[in-house]
């Protein structure tokens, strides 16, 4: 899943987007029904599926312990279970490629589970920290043996039965939180994670339709208290998966910053833990309009408007961090075309992502002609007010860096940039948007795709 030769592109500024289209389906969704699915006993069928190469890398490690998983048709997916506390020892390492969720959520399950397992992955994934998971997962019975600074490469052996524990998460992150809680779901008596700070709740969500026992409480102080007791059986499901919205994300910043634009994006999901972004851009002023609301598989769904917008800088609070994690890089992009200062703070889970997008965005951006402030934990953006950004004489090479999403928003931002850019490599983004490029010029943004 590494890919040996890089992909450039150049973009350059477009015409008005127009049109509809729609975006693949949720990878964290997608991650979780693959997994879930290889826990119950019977035939779980997901469409919408995510068919990425992160997803990709789930899949084929669940089939290695054991689990049928066959594709149907397109985003068609069938599992065959093997029962909760049913894995099998793979035979060989799991290459995990860049996909963090993935091998955390990954590791969660195999620590209730005598089985031994290697993780692998690609030069951006061996650099990220895996302590966070590794300090619980330890406590519950697993043992690790990692690289340097608890990294990947890793092995590690689970327990069988693992010990229940009570974890307050020092870090906001759904992945921590899932690991646990996946942990938990073969393991005697109450596992219970404390989140002080919401993070999205699609494990909580989708563990509860499998027939998971679970509960989630909110204390006096606001603190969402998840507790599973270990040894449910897990029931077959039929999952739809919603359009991603850090996928969605893309396209709707595009028509927001590209003039005379009027694009909608069908079937988006709009969980709250979710979809920060388009509040943030609502704030600054974006015209989105949300048609067709629906909730589908214990998701809220529905199809966004986005029109050229003249957008105007704000201070971003911390607190919505959570709710858009990975919408970031985007909104920096948003925010250099729009009028004044957009501040940004309480973001060094950013420096942690599949690069530090925080050092990488105002590299980039400082390229482009924007005038960037980067702090240790958030950026300060002043933008042009919606005219192009000045870029350079000659098209400047942004690298991507083995990170989709700085990919995707730096092509984003070529749309809009006197004379285009290139991206060093757009290989990348087959993790999570493999069609990312079409959708570009289905919208009339760039020349079709060869
Ligand atoms: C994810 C959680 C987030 C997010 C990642 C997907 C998940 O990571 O950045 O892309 O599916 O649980 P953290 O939990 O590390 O914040």
């Amino acid at each position: 899943m590494t890919h040996s030769t890089a992909k450039p592109a150049t973009f350059r500024p477009a015409p008005a987007l127009r049109g509809t289209v729609r975006v693949p389906g949720d990878k964290s969704i997608s991650h979780r029904s693959l997994m879930l699915g290889a826990l119950a006993v019977g035939e779980t069928r997901i469409e919408g599926l995510l068919e990425g190469e992160d997803v990709l890398a789930t899949a084929a490690a669940m089939r290695a312990m054991g689990a049928t998983i066959t594709r149907d048709s397109e985003g068609a997916w069938l599992v065959s279970g093997v029962g909760v506390g049913g894995l099998l020892q793979p035979e060989t390492a799991l290459d995990m490629g860049n996909s963090g969720t993935s091998t955390r959520l990954l590791m969660g399950l195999i620590t209730s589970h005598g089985i031994t397992a290697t993780f692998t992955g690609d030069a951006s994934l061996s650099k990220r920290p895996m302590g966070r998971v590794t300090e619980p997962l330890g406590l519950m019975g697993a043992d690790f043996v990692t690289s340097p600074g608890g990294r990947l490469p890793l092995t590690m052996r689970g327990l069988s039965p693992a010990v229940p524990i009570e974890y307050r998460l020092p870090v906001a992150s759904a992945q921590v939180k899932s690991a646990i809680l996946l942990a938990g779901l073969n393991t005697p008596g109450l596992t219970t994670v404390i989140e002080p700070v919401p993070t999205r709740d699609h494990s909580e969500r989708m563990l509860a339709g499998f027939g998971a026992d679970l509960t989630v409480e909110i204390d006096s102080a606001g603190a969402r208290i998840i507790r599973v007791r270990g040894g449910a059986e897990l029931r077959p499901q039929h999952i739809v998966v919603p359009g991603d919205p850090s996928s969605a994300a893309f396209p709707v910043v595009a028509a927001l910053i590209t003039p005379g634009s009027e694009i909608i994006v069908q079937n988006i999901g709009l969980n709250p833990t979710r979809a920060g972004l388009f509040s943030v851009l609502r704030d600054m002023g974006a015209d989105l309009t949300y048609t067709n609301e629906r909730t589908v598989g214990g998701e809220p769904v529905a199809d966004i408007t986005a029109r050229h917008s003249s957008l105007t800088g704000i201070d971003v609070p911390p607190e919505i961090a959570p709710s858009m994690i990975d919408e970031f890089p985007i909104l920096f992009v948003a925010a250099a075309f729009a009028k004044g200062v957009t501040r940004t703070s309480g973001l060094e889970e950013l420096r942690v992502k599949e690069s530090d997008r925080l050092s990488l965005m105002a590299q980039g951006l400082v390229r482009l002609g924007v005038r960037v402030n980067e702090s240790e934990d958030g950026l300060i953006i002043e933008g042009s007010g919606g005219e192009q950004l000045p870029g350079d004489n000659a098209p400047p090479t942004i690298s991507a860096s083995l990170d989709h999403r700085i990919a995707m928003s730096f092509a984003i931002a070529g749309l809009g940039t006197q004379g285009g850019l290139i991206v060093d490599d757009m290989s990348p983004v087959a993790t999570s948007f493999p069609i990312f490029e079409d959708m570009l010029a289905e919208l009339g943004a760039i020349e079709p795709v060869s």
